[in-house]
């Protein structure tokens, strides 16, 4: 990659054919201590807002050191996107990440890179399809509709609604259900074996992601051993739910011209001669998929409600368009409805901006490369925010700090440079964009219409600051809002 257009100049380097007038010791950043570096600073819940704040200090290229290994950390959107574009050839992901995540069995597609990846991509692809989603679409909505059946039973008795729990439980039964083809029901039973060994892997994930060393490579703790255990359980179980979708598309060969989950399509597509996708392979995407698509989603639905909660004008304008598009309907059980949501689609927009689940992506460099006129060697790690670049600057969303659904409403389309959308990356970019966007988008769409058009929204003032957590994905450390019944 090659961003700089005046790398030709004077006091340019000429490595080959790339130019570049410094290279990565030359570059600003952050003081470290001896041996530990940076490290320590990149630590705890809430390391990505320390690397935000190094964004504003050190512009939009900066150098880390972590035990004494440098990191760049690249904020200038066209580096972002020229980077995110260049894989898988020029850039991998991060290793350490990929060694955690197949270490516990939860990598598929996330973790594959180069013909292996592309392979499993096809696979996943055709598994998070448009008509896979559209055919589970009146499931999802069984689902959220048993969601409001329970709140509205609670408010009924004057019990108190966890929304933190509840969407989450949410999120978990329909994304277990569109990968594996199986009702979890744990919006109404959190007791189930599957969750639990779910829960396990993914609290040891975001655990291990900021261990200083990897001790589990030399001695385990009953906490390690219990992810393991946890790991091979979940791969039983889906080694399960495969042998039983094989049996039933035996039995009911119409299903395959139709594949209502991920499991049925990725079976059918593997049942083709010309492909040669192994049993490991649907075990590992389908489980890739739901640790993907749990918290991500979750998370991103309980900011939404934060925010709205806090901006009760965002939250009228948004009651009156789910009101008009869903009319008597306590919930969307109408697919065309998802694409009358403009302003549910900003009100998305507009939270990931400033609350990404995902506020960094790591890289290393496959080549030799330069970016923003610095030499960038092979097997460099590099971190892109997807949020903290142009997102947060007044430059491109003036007080950047408002939540402002409007920002991402327009009469005619925008120009390429002034279009908002291209200015964030919640959802990756380039061919590794994540699958599961559509998926994600339409339960956003679905639920939090639901909640729209159910309920009033009431933030509890007296509760602590919400907090940005990171673990593994990032969250609101508590949603203090309390539903109340409209009807
Ligand atoms: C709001 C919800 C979500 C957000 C913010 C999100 C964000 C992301 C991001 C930032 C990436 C990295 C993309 C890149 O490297 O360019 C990614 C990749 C991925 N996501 Fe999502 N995601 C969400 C929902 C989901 C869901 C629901 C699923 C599964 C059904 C899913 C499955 C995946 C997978 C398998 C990858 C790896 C793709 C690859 O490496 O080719 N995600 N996601």
């Amino acid at each position: 990659m090659n961003t700089n257009a005046e790398a030709s100049e004077l006091d340019v380097e000429d490595v080959g054919e790339l130019k570049y007038s410094r290279t990565v010791d030359d570059l600003p950043g952050p003081k470290g201590l001896p041996f530990f570096g940076n490290q320590l600073q990149m630590r705890g819940q809430q390391w990505h807002l320390k690397l935000a704040k190094f964004i504003r200090e050190f512009g939009p290229i900066y150098r880390l050191n972590a035990f004494g290994i440098p990191i760049v950390v690249v904020s200038d959107r066209a580096a972002i996107s020229s980077l995110l574009k260049e894989r898988p050839d020029g850039f991998e992901r991060n290793r350490g990440l990929r060694a955690r995540m197949n270490e516990l069995k939860v990598g598929g597609v996330f973790t594959a890179e180069g013909d292996d990846w592309r392979k499993q991509r096809k696979l996943v692809m055709g598994g998070l399809s448009f008509d896979v989603i559209h055919n589970f679409f009146p499931t999802m909505g069984d689902m959220t509709e048993r969601m409001l059946q329970r709140w509205k039973a609670a408010l009924a008795s004057g019990k108190p609604v966890d929304l933190r729990r509840d969407l989450k439980a949410l999120a978990l039964d329909i994304i277990v259900g569109i990968a594996m083809g199986y009702d979890l029901g744990v919006v109404n039973d959190d007791d189930n074996q599957l969750q639990h060994n779910l829960d396990n892997l993914l609290e040891r994930l975001a655990s291990r992601g900021t261990a200083l060393y990897p001790y589990w490579h030399h001695f385990k703790l009953p906490v390690d051993h219990a992810a393991d255990k946890s790991a091979t359980d979940v791969e039983q179980t889906v080694l399960g739910f495969i042998t039983s979708t094989r049996e039933r598309l035996k039995q009911q060969p119409h299903l395959r011209d139709k594949p209502a989950n991920m499991l049925e399509a990725m079976i059918v597509a593997s049942e083709d001669p010309d492909s040669d996708f192994t049993d490991q392979e649907l075990i590992s995407n389908a489980i890739a998929s739901v640790v993907g698509g749990i918290d991500t989603t979750a998370n991103s639905i309980a900011w939404m409600i934060n925010m709205l909660a806090k901006n009760p004008d965002a939250a009228a304008k948004l009651t009156a368009e789910v009101d008009a598009v869903l009319g008597d309907a306590p919930l969307s059980r109408e697919w065309e409805q998802m694409k009358q949501l403009p302003y549910l689609d900003a009100v998305h927009n507009e939270t990931q901006r400033l609350r990404s689940a995902t506020p960094f992506l790591g890289f290393i460099s496959k080549n030799d490369s330069v970016i923003l006129d610095t030499f960038i060697p092979k097997g460099m790690v590099i971190f892109v925010p997807t949020n903290f670049g142009d997102g947060l600057d007044d430059a491109h969303f003036p007080q950047h700090e408002l939540f402002q659904p409007e920002r991402w409403i327009f009469e005619q389309k925008p120009h390429r440079d002034d279009d908002p959308s291209r200015k964030v990356f919640p959802f990756g970019g380039g061919a590794r964009l994540c699958p599961g966007r559509f998926l994600a988008l339409t339960e956003i769409k679905v639920v939090v219409s639901m909640i729209m058009r159910n309920f009033e929204l009431e933030f509890d003032t007296g509760a602590p600051p919400v907090l940005q957590v990171m673990n593994f994905f990032m969250g609101p450390s508590a949603v203090p809002v309390r539903l109340k019944s409209r009807v």
